[in-house]
């Protein structure tokens, strides 16, 4: 038997979209804070990353943290995050954290 493949995925639509809920399925990234805005310059719009500089969009938010805590003791190479880590206050860093770990 053969299915009416003209009709079935009109059809098939039709049932996706009446299902679909009317609130997004997944959490919208959170809007950036002003300081991850001094991010942009290197690592590209929202983290996405630029020419050797790496991607930290979606970047683990623990990941980040102990990153982050090893660039400023210096214990993570680095030709700059050591200097721009210090730049920033605890606070600050969760913030980056909870901001970068949304971005996709
Ligand atoms: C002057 C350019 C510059 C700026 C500004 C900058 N970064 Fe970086 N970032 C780099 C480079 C280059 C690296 C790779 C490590 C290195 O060489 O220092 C890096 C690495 C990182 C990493 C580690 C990525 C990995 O591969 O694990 C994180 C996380 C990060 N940056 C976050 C940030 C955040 C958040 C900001 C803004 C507060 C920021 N950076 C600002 C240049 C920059």
């Amino acid at each position: 038997m053969t299915l009416p493949t003209s009709v079935l995925p009109g059809a098939a639509l039709a049932l996706v979209l009446s299902m679909a809920p009317h609130s997004p399925v997944r959490a919208e990234a959170l809007t950036p804070p002003p300081i991850a805005l001094s991010c942009a310059g290197c690592h590209g719009p929202n983290g996405a990353g630029e020419g050797s500089v790496p991607r930290i969009a979606g970047y683990d938010r623990q990941a980040f943290v102990q990153t982050w805590a090893a660039f400023r003791a210096n214990e993570r190479p680095a030709t700059i995050m050591n200097r721009v880590a210090r730049g920033f206050t605890d606070a600050e860093v969760a913030q980056l954290a909870d901001y970068f770990a949304t971005v996709r």
